[in-house]
């Protein structure tokens, strides 16, 4: 199963794409996260993506382009994979659709999670993660056993830098006026499924896996 993950921060893409992978045993391949290690480990794309993610803004399309077709040359990528949060722009999408047609595996499906601003808003400023083991919290939604400590290691819950409430403005608009128009791209070629991101956790995984299984995608 090939899968792409799409909408706005904090719809739920990444919550999703963890059960989807653990349940159907393909890699997680999410652009924010191998972002997020390239700039805690200091290399050179981490340094350039760095003042963009900080700032809410979108990575260049040359450096995100170039992470993703080595991340699906990885051996575990043969077998599927979901991509969450790439592509993001036009440009994005079509190198996509050409690097996965130069090795005949096409997209089964692209899953967009709507959602409003006032979720994500809520959603995105509760959102609290592990440095450490990388899990995810919200102080509301998924509150840790003891505050603003991890349940798995102990480590102490950080919020991202880029959870800060005018950030997420910034990276909504970014998300209207760059990413949003890939939902007729999708539409276009039948591939698009639309999912509530405002559903609870399991709903939403529910919903989604009928939606799967009703197209009957192989996986
Ligand atoms: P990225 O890490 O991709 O951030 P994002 O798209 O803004 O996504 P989020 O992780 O914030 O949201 P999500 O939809 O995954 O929600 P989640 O499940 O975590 O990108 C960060 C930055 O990297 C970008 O701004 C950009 O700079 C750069 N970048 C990345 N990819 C790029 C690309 N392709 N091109 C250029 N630049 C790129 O959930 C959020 C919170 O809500 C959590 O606390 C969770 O526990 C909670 N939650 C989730 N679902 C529910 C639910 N159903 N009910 C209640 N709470 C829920």
């Amino acid at each position: 199963m090939r899968l792409v993950l799409l909408g706005p921060p904090g719809a739920g893409k990444g919550t999703q794409a963890e059960k989807l992978s653990k349940e159907y045993k393909i890699p997680h391949i999410s652009t924010g996260n191998i972002l997020r290690q390239a700039v805690k480990l200091n290399t050179p794309v981490g340094i350039k993506a760095n003042s963009y993610m900080t700032k809410g803004e979108l990575v260049p399309d040359k450096i995100v382009i170039e992470i993703v077709a080595e991340r699906l040359k990885e051996p575990d990528s043969k077998n599927g994979f979901i991509l969450d949060g790439f592509p993001r722009t036009k440009q994005q999408a079509e190198s996509l659709d050409s690097m996965l047609k130069s090795v005949n595996m096409p997209l089964d499906a692209v899953i967009y999670f709507h959602t409003t601003d006032q979720v994500v808003i809520s959603r995105l400023t509760g959102r609290r993660v592990c440095k450490k083991c990388g899990a995810n919290f919200h102080i509301k939604n998924i509150p840790p056993k003891k505050a603003g400590v991890c349940d798995f290691c102990n480590s102490v819950l950080t919020q991202r830098e880029d959870d800060k409430e005018d950030t997420i403005k910034n990276r909504l608009n970014v998300y209207k006026n760059e990413t949003a128009e890939l939902i007729d791209y999708y539409k276009k070629s039948s591939m698009l499924k639309t999912v509530s991101g405002d559903l609870d956790i399991n709903e939403a995984y529910q919903v989604l896996v009928k939606a799967l299984k009703n197209d009957s995608i192989k996986v």
